[in-house]
């Protein structure tokens, strides 16, 4: 049963929203403008706020849907895989080669979902760093970073092991943006960049 939850969570992570919305609108190829991204903060580069604004809702979505729908049909230990497996989908999908996206929207949902109160932090923490600095990477690495302790603190068990993991592979997933943090030419939300 976990295998067949994990299976359907990756599919509905690996669903490329940004790039499915870009192409859909004309707004051209996701991979060949700023970062490179299929990530919202990206799609804003392309100058469209409303698709980037749909990118963020849907890539969050897909985690948030994932871990209710596991947790509804088979218990709290599957929400948990499922979330896990809705953000590698995200990140990996089968569709790009296993070439995805950095995973912060899907993070985002998967946690709002699994402990609302969590997630609301994360968001808010999210927003507070990106109004100090307008930097989408350092806002989402601040949030992803402070997760676990949070979820430690107020998170259902074991979900704190999944906050880790996640964390640990948003980290990973940044470490171009950490490069241009530490050198000081990442660029601001919403530069062409
Ligand atoms: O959510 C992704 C964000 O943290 C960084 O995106 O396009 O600036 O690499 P980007």
């Amino acid at each position: 049963m976990l295998a067949l939850v994990a299976l359907g969570a990756y599919l509905l992570g690996s669903i490329p929203f940004g790039l499915l919305i870009t192409r859909a609108m004309g707004l051209g190829d996701l991979r060949g403008i700023g970062s490179g991204n299929i990530g919202a903060t990206n799609v804003l580069r392309t100058g469209n706020k409303g698709a980037a604004a749909a990118t963020l809702l849907l890539d969050g979505l897909k985690g948030a849907v994932a871990v209710l729908l596991a947790g509804r049909i088979a218990g709290p230990e599957a929400a948990l895989v499922a979330g896990g497996a809705a953000f590698l989908g995200h990140c990996f999908p089968v569709w790009l080669g296993f070439r995805g996206g950095k995973g912060v929207a899907t993070f985002l949902g998967v946690v709002l979902a699994l402990a609302p109160l969590v997630g609301l932090i994360c968001c808010a923490t999210w927003l507070l760093v990106a109004k100090l600095t307008r930097i989408s990477s350092l806002s989402a690495l601040v949030a992803a970073v402070l997760a676990p302790v949070w979820l430690a603190l107020l998170g259902p068990p074991g979900s704190v092991w999944l906050g880790i993991v996640l964390a640990a592979l948003i980290l990973a997933r940044h470490h171009a943006n950490i490069r241009r943090l530490m050198n000081g030419t990442e660029p601001r939300i919403g530069a062409k960049g």
